[in-house]
C-alpha cells in the first residue's frame, strides 16, 4: 500500500506539477475583443490601417508579408492614389539594363509586398540564426490564433532569477518555451499613427494583429456575408415549406 502512494507521490513530483515539458510551460494568452470575431464581425478599418503603417515601419524590417499585393490594401480603405504612392515607395526588382546587370524601379500597385530579405539564410544570419516567418498565416497558424500573436508582442519581461538566458535571446511569456530570437519589436511612441490616436504598445499590438488577422483571411467579411444570406435564405425555405405543408394537410383532413 505504501509502495503504491509512495509510487503515485514520485509520479506528482516528477510530471504532475508542471517542471518542466515545452506544453506545461504554455501560458494562455488573454482574450481580446476583436471587431472581427463575432459571427457578423467586420474589419476596424481605423485598426486595419493603423495596424498596416505598424507592420510597414516596424515588422516589415524582419517579417515578409508575401502573399500581398499593394493593390490589395484597397480592401482597407486605400484609395487607388494613396496605393499608388504606397507602392512606389518600395523598390522591387527591374528589367535587366543594356549591360545586363539586374536594376531596381518604384513598385507599381500589382506589385507583391516586397520581401526583407532575399532569402532565408540572410534572413537568419540578420537574427541570431532564427528565421522570421512571413507572416503572411501567422494569425492562423498558432493556437489561440489573434490573442497568441497580441499577447506575443506585449508579453516581454525580465526572465526569472533561476532562468539561463541563451545568448541573443529574449525572454517572453507567451512564446512556448520562453526563449525568443525577436527582440521586444515594439516601444510606447514607436509610430506616430496618421489618425493621432496615441501608440501605445497595446494600441501597436492590437492594430497590427488586426491587420495581419485581415492579411491571413482578406474574404473573411465576404465570407461571413454569404453565412448570413445563406441562413437567411433557409429560414425563408423553411417558413415556406411550414406555410405548403398546413395547407396540404388541411386539404387532406377534410
Ligand atoms: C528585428 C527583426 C524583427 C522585427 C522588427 C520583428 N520581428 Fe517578429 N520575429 C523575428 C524573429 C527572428 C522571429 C523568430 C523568433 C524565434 O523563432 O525565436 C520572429 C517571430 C515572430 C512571430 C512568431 C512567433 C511564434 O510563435 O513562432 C510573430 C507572430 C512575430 N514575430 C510578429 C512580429 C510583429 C507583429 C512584428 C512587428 C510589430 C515583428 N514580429 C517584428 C524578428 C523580428
Amino acid at each position: 500500500m505504501n509502495k503504491i502512494f509512495l509510487g503515485i507521490l514520485v509520479y506528482w513530483l516528477t510530471c504532475g506539477t508542471g517542471t518542466g515539458t515545452k506544453a506545461e510551460q504554455e501560458v494562455q494568452p488573454p482574450h481580446n475583443q476583436w471587431s472581427f470575431e463575432s459571427p457578423l464581425g467586420t474589419f476596424d478599418r481605423g485598426a486595419l490601417q493603423r495596424g498596416f503603417q505598424v507592420y510597414q515601419e516596424v515588422c516589415s524590417t524582419c517579417h515578409a508579408l508575401d502573399h500581398l499585393r499593394y493593390e490589395n490594401l484597397k480592401d482597407l480603405g486605400y484609395t487607388e492614389a494613396q496605393i499608388k504612392v504606397i507602392a512606389s515607395q518600395h523598390e522591387v526588382p527591374g528589367p535587366l539594363d543594356d549591360e545586363g546587370n539586374p536594376t531596381k524601379r518604384p513598385g507599381k500597385p500589382e506589385d507583391h509586398f516586397v520581401k526583407p530579405f532575399p532569402n532565408e539564410k540572410a534572413a537568419r544570419a540578420a537574427n541570431n540564426g532564427a528565421y522570421p516567418p512571413d507572416q503572411s498565416l501567422v494569425v492562423k497558424a498558432r493556437k489561440h490564433e489573434a490573442d497568441y500573436v497580441k499577447a506575443l508582442l506585449t508579453g516581454y519581461t525580465n526572465p526569472p532569477q533561476d532562468m539561463k538566458m541563451a545568448n541573443g535571446m529574449y525572454y517572453n511569456t507567451y512564446f512556448p518555451g520562453h526563449q525568443i530570437a525577436m527582440a521586444p519589436p515594439l516601444s510606447p511612441g514607436q509610430v506616430k499613427y496618421a489618425d493621432g490616436t496615441p501608440s501605445t504598445v497595446e494600441q501597436m499590438a492590437h492594430d497590427v494583429v488586426t491587420f495581419l488577422a485581415w492579411a491571413a483571411e482578406p474574404t473573411l467579411e465576404e465570407r461571413k456575408r454569404m453565412g448570413v444570406k445563406v441562413l437567411s435564405f433557409l429560414a425563408l425555405f423553411t417558413i415556406m415549406m411550414y406555410i405548403v405543408m398546413r395547407r396540404t394537410w388541411r386539404n387532406l383532413k377534410k
